[in-house]
């Protein structure tokens, strides 16, 4: 790095998520000099699009043990039962914080929080803004905060091309930014980059969830964790060349039933909760009345919910702009890749294995979210892994790089300029067609070799554009995604095999992997 442009600072932060500006707000207070490095504006991100909103037992009715119990059961066996416990104890804290902080939440006429219900919650405990845009009055609130703290610095349109690493450490990282690569060195390097739903063709996910901060931290030697529970949200709208726009769960909380094209609703014969059964469980019930009856969406019916555009205006808004009336039509939906359940693993403090380099909010793997994250905990995890990095990093010294940190683009050629677009759309639909809802072995197989196919044509190839960089990272996702659903045998939460359909105790534990495996050997 010595002939590099290089920028010195205390704390780089990636991402501007929850999880990331929240870490940044943090440290900046507690003194801290902080480099937020984001890809595209400090407004976008997966947090602004979220919907229903975080998940806390501020109720009556409710307390942090129930809040507790339906985080285990819908994370199906593997939600780390003491980081739960820890998630569910501070939440209510960390949203007081927001609020005290500029977060306007919808209150009651008593003026306390008003509650709603989203699947598998036994509870009304969904903190929510303006009916059903919750994570925009989150981020909004967070960057007026991030953008007036004098001790953050923001460098927009900035990619991280690797991580700057020696002997076990993280110093960093190499980016790009309009064009010039920069060395950021820091002394702690956060990783707040949100997940991977763009993996997939049809997604809730803004352009960036690509899986870059997984990708970036695997290459520099991190471990990864549960990457083959991938998460699809039941109803996503689905109309022929709109955007797959989320239809929040809180409508089916409000009353709405799925009905497939014969006008029938099936969930209530299939599972106790109905439509407000476990995610997991609503998209495969879902998929396969879509199946059964060769459709692209089966029906979400809202027509019966008093004053549905007043409770959902974004979600009316949208429709509308597409034709649909929430109040009076049927609204076609179908389920969309919405959350990464894995990622780099953290321990409670968002410490990952290398010193220096912390990961939290989607793209850390703390051991909440178990097989299948419970609705509104992710923006909740966001908030207090934040929280806890920024905590944990102002406690910690660590010893200052002894000598000029190495590093070399590891790859000379070029890649093939004119694929890598048709690559990134080829990549979504090898994951799509293969690695989706209901997965098997012969499928898995066939993916992994179309994606081991996809991977040699760029290798020994340079990434110097962002959507290089995209397309690396999105490959070295895809073979840790694949890899992972190929090695669990069984069907869990979000990771369904129709060739093993039950669950298997022997399964019970969490698989980790430290690179992106190209073969089974
Ligand atoms: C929703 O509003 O349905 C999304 C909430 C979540 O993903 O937790």
């Amino acid at each position: 790095t010595r002939n590099m442009e290089t920028r010195n600072t205390e704390c780089l932060v990636v991402g501007s998520g929850v999880a990331g500006l929240t870490a940044a707000i943090q440290l900046a207070r507690h003194g801290h000099h902080v480099l937020l490095a984001v890809r595209d504006t400090l407004a976008d991100s997966n947090t602004a699009k979220a919907q229903g909103g975080i998940a806390a037992s501020f109720g009556k009715d409710d307390n942090p043990a129930l809040h507790l119990q339906d985080t285990l059961t819908a994370g199906a066996g593997l939600s780390d039962e003491s980081v739960s416990q820890l998630v569910v104890t501070e939440g209510p804290d960390d949203i007081r914080w927001l609020a005290n902080n500029g977060a306007e939440f919808d209150r009651t006429e008593d003026g306390s929080l008003a509650l709603g219900r989203e699947g598998c919650h036994s509870r009304n405990r969904i903190v929510h803004s303006h009916g059903d845009a919750t994570g925009a009055e989150v981020a909004r609130a967070l960057t007026v905060l991030a953008a007036t703290e004098p001790n953050i610095r923001t460098l927009e349109g900035c990619y991280i091309v690797d991580l700057l690493t020696h002997e076990g450490r993280c110093y960093g990282a190499i980016s790009l930014w309009h064009g010039r690569k920069i060395c950021l060195r820091a002394q702690h390097t956060v990783l707040a980059t949100g997940g991977l739903g763009r993996l997939f063709l049809h997604t809730t996910n803004p352009e960036g969830a690509t899986g870059s901060g997984t990708a970036l931290a695997v290459r520099a030697g991190a471990t990864v964790a549960d990457m083959e529970f991938v998460q699809f949200h039941p109803t996503a709208l689905a109309l022929p060349g709109c955007p797959n726009f989320l239809i929040s769960e809180a409508v089916r909380g409000a009353g709405a039933h799925l009905v497939n094209l014969d006008g029938k609703r099936f969930m209530p014969a299939l599972h106790p909760m109905a439509e407000l059964a476990p995610r997991d469980v609503v998209a495969r019930c879902i998929f396969q009345e879509m199946t059964k009856a060769n459709a692209t969406h089966i029906w979400l019916d809202a027509r019966h919910i008093k004053n549905a555009a007043k409770l959902f205006p974004m979600i009316a808004a949208t429709c509308r702009e597409y034709g649909v009336d929430i109040e009076n039509d049927l609204i076609p939906i179908a389920p969309a890749a919405h959350y990464m359940m894995g990622g780099i693993k953290t321990d409670t403090w968002g410490r990952t294995n290398l010193k220096g380099l912390y990961a939290c909010g989607e793209a850390a793997c703390t051991g909440l979210q178990g097989a299948n994250r419970l609705a509104s905990n992710s923006l909740l995890e966001g908030l207090v892994f934040g929280r806890r990095a920024a905590t944990i990093i102002g406690k910690t010294r660590l010893p200052q790089a002894d000598r000029g940190l190495y590093w070399q683009e590891e790859n000379l050629s070029e890649a093939p300029l004119e694929s890598v677009t048709e690559d990134c759309r080829r990549s979504q639909e090898i994951m799509s067609r293969y690695l989706g809802i209901t997965r098997n072995a012969a499928d898995l197989t066939r993916g992994k070799e179309k994606i081991l196919d996809l991977t040699k044509r760029y290798e020994g190839c340079a990434a110097h554009t962002p959507e290089e960089l995209d397309l690396r990272a999105r490959l070295t996702c895809d073979l840790l995604v694949v890899h992972a659903a190929m090695r669990r045998q069984e069907s869990r939460g979000a990771h369904y095999r129709s060739d093993f359909p039950q669950k298997d105790d022997a399964y019970r534990k969490h698989f980790s992997d430290t690179r992106p495996v190209y073969d089974d050997a």
